[in-house]
């Protein structure tokens, strides 16, 4: 049986292409009951079909619990949604990296009769079953950044500014973001807090701080900016990014995590300069 690993880009495309139907692929998955609880390990052998990905082959599993040693066990819990790569809600450890599993092909991981594919719940963020894990602190982040635009209800309000095209490009980009958790489950400020009463001096994590960067570009945003550069600026804000640079790099969206981390620095660094003279008045 051969090693996981997470194979590279062009290994994934090679690994497609030798891939054979029918062939047999053991899963490796990480049990657990719900956090604080022991974890262990099953085996689980399903056959594949081409283009299988590995929520498929979760479903297969759940429909027929069986080890590959014969025993019944009870069927393997997983969260999901769109089922491709929008919702985030499948976000977990395959082969040792974190990604989505339903744009996670099994063809791509595991060409060979026998080979294993590695599936664990993120770390950062408790089990609640098996590879489930609660995201709530995620989008308390985005609370404390306050990452959204304030409008309460539809007013005939007229057209809005115009806005550049640069300025569409970089919101664009930014606004791909989809809340899965990879670059906190990468990033080592962020670690996993049980006491929730701690979550507004904890590192608030690179999605937020992108998101604060996101609206304080829009137009009706940037009514928020004082206040969001204000959470950036406290404990647990963006001075708290050890800038390891991890969670650009697990991005399955690309989004330029570090040069948001930047730019924020500077916004924050000027709120505090500007706030501290117009203290002194
Ligand atoms: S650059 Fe900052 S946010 Fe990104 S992984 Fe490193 S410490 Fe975490
Ligand atoms: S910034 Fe990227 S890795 Fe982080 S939550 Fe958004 S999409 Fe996921
Ligand atoms: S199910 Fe939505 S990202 Fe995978």
């Amino acid at each position: 049986m051969s090693a996981v690993h997470v194979p590279s880009e062009t290994e994934r495309i090679a690994n497609r292409k030798k891939a054979k139907p029918g062939r047999t692929v053991r899963f490796r998955i990480k049990r657990c009951a719900g956090h604080g609880k022991p974890a262990s390990w099953e085996d689980f052998d399903v056959v594949t079909e081409p283009g299988m990905n590995v929520i498929s082959a979760l479903q297969r599993i759940a429909a027929n619990p069986v080890t590959s040693e014969g025993s019944r066990t009870t069927p393997v819990v997983w969260d999901s949604g769109c089922l491709e790569e929008v919702c985030g809600a499948c976000t977990m450890v395959i082969n040792g990296r974190v990604r989505q599993s339903c744009s996670c092909l099994v063809d791509e991981y595991a060409p060979e009769a026998g080979d294993v594919i590695t599936l664990e719940p993120m770390s950062k963020f408790p089990v609640v079953r098996d590879l489930w894990v609660d995201r709530q602190r995620l989008f308390h982040s985005l609370k404390r950044a306050k990452a959204w635009v304030p409008i309460d209800g539809t007013y005939a309000a007229g057209s809005g500014p115009k806005e550049s095209p640069d300025r569409q490009g970089t919101r664009y980009a930014l606004s791909e973001c989809m809340s899965c958790g990879c670059c906190l489950e990468a990033c080592p400020q962020f670690t996993i807090e049980d006491d929730d009463a701690k979550w507004d001096e904890s590192f608030i994590g690179a999605h937020a701080i992108s998101q604060a960067r996101l609206f304080n570009l829009h137009d009706t945003g940037k009514r928020l900016e004082s206040d969001r550069l204000e959470a950036l600026a406290s404990k647990g804000g963006v001075s708290d990014c050890g800038n390891a640079q991890n969670c650009v790099k697990v991005c399955p969206k690309h989004i330029p995590l570090t040069e948001s981390i930047a730019a924020m620095g500077r916004a924050v660094t000027i709120h505090r300069v500007k706030k501290f003279f117009t203290s002194k008045k």
